[in-house]
């Protein structure tokens, strides 16, 4: 049932071109979003999107993509946004950003929002999940059955049914493009054929801490790196906007420390910065980049390479080293890594 893999970890991590191959087809081969009859849509000027976990992370970057087409959209913690609503109006849409479909903080936050009489849409993995029933329409990633605690495939294919979802909500009149999503099952597939993440892992075990750092779409990835590997290796591991690190975090920054800087090609002058900044410190960085840029290849530590593709693209092809190098890191320190302590694949207390 694992496929021939140890875990279903790797195996999801390995079914990640087929997943998305799945979602881009179904796309493609329609005219808009094939859960979402148009008119759903109308109307619509300003979205929030509420999330736990991965998901969180995944809507982020959603939110990252939303914006750059024009639409207002903002990210909340569902467990937050029952204590904290958001102000709604008509045309507010509450979107639900769920892989299960039953996570009790986020159907909080669906009823929340429904009281405030928001209009709600799910996107979740699972058809006929509470969620997607009590939302006022759903869209669904069809990344196929995820049974790994942490969250993989998943997240790949929600951003990019968030991604095709602001295409829709966007229309003609975006100041931007939609993303080209083409060239990412095969990106995905030579990250998985070519990936330097078990050395990285071997290398650098042991070490104190782990920090992620990123700017743009890069800034999900290292909340999602971090969370990845703290939830399956239980190292100390932390996530931030990579201009942070000077407002507090450096503090932590030491030679036992390892970095991972995720290049997207979103002001890589500027993380490169903040790269100095860590090594100075005494830190290893380790960069996440497609090797165009030689000054980023000069000063880092050590590399994990992707395939050249636009930011949007190239922040999914990052995630996929940081989920292999926290598969390897958690499997050298021989963790349950399918069934983490403490955690359950869907979370149904709040
Ligand atoms: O089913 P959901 O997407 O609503 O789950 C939300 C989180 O519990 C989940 O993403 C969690 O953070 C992951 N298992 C982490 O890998």
């Amino acid at each position: 049932e694992k496929g021939g893999y140890d875990h279903y970890m790797r195996k999801e991590i390995h079914e990640q071109p087929t997943a998305l191959r799945q979602i881009l087809e179904c796309h493609s081969s329609g005219e808009g979003l094939p859960d979402l009859d148009s008119a759903f849509l109308d109307g619509i000027r300003e979205v929030q999107f509420v999330a736990c976990g991965t998901s969180y992370h995944a809507a982020l970057y959603g939110e990252y993509v939303a914006t750059e087409r024009g639409i207002p959209a903002s990210t909340h913690l569902a467990s937050e946004y029952a204590t904290h609503a958001r102000p709604v109006s008509e045309g507010t849409l509450v979107v639900a950003v769920t892989q299960s479909g039953e996570t009790a903080d986020t159907l909080g936050a669906i009823e929340t929002a429904q009281r405030a009489d928001a209009r709600t849409l799910a996107v979740t993995n699972v058809v006929g999940s509470s969620a997607a029933r009590v939302c006022d329409g759903a869209l669904y990633i069809r990344a196929g059955p995820e049974i790994g605690v942490a969250a993989t495939k998943t997240f790949s294919s929600q951003v990019v049914a968030l991604s095709l979802f602001a295409d829709q909500l966007a229309g003609e009149d975006s100041p931007s493009g939609p993303v080209d999503f083409g060239s990412l099952p095969g990106g995905v597939e030579r990250v998985l054929e070519t990936s330097r993440s078990r050395d990285i892992a071997e290398r650098y075990r042991g070490r104190d801490a782990f920090f992620f750092i990123g700017r743009g779409v890069g800034y999900p990835v290292a909340l999602e790196g971090a969370l990845k590997f703290k939830e399956i290796s239980y190292e100390h591991a932390e996530g931030f906007a990579a201009g942070e690190l000077k407002h507090g975090p450096l503090a932590l920054v030491t030679p036992a420390s390892v970095v991972f800087a995720i290049f997207t090609g979103q002001d890589d002058e500027k993380l490169l910065g903040n790269v100095r900044e860590a090594q100075t410190r005494g830190a290893t960085v380790v960069a996440v980049t497609d090797g165009t840029n030689e000054e980023v290849l000069r000063q880092a530590d050590d590399i994990l390479s992707i395939p050249e593709a636009p930011p949007t693209v190239a922040g999914l092809l990052a995630n996929v080293q940081l989920q292999l190098v926290s598969y390897h890191a958690a499997a050298l320190l021989g963790r349950p890594i399918d069934k983490p302590r403490n955690l359950a694949k869907s979370v149904t207390v709040e």
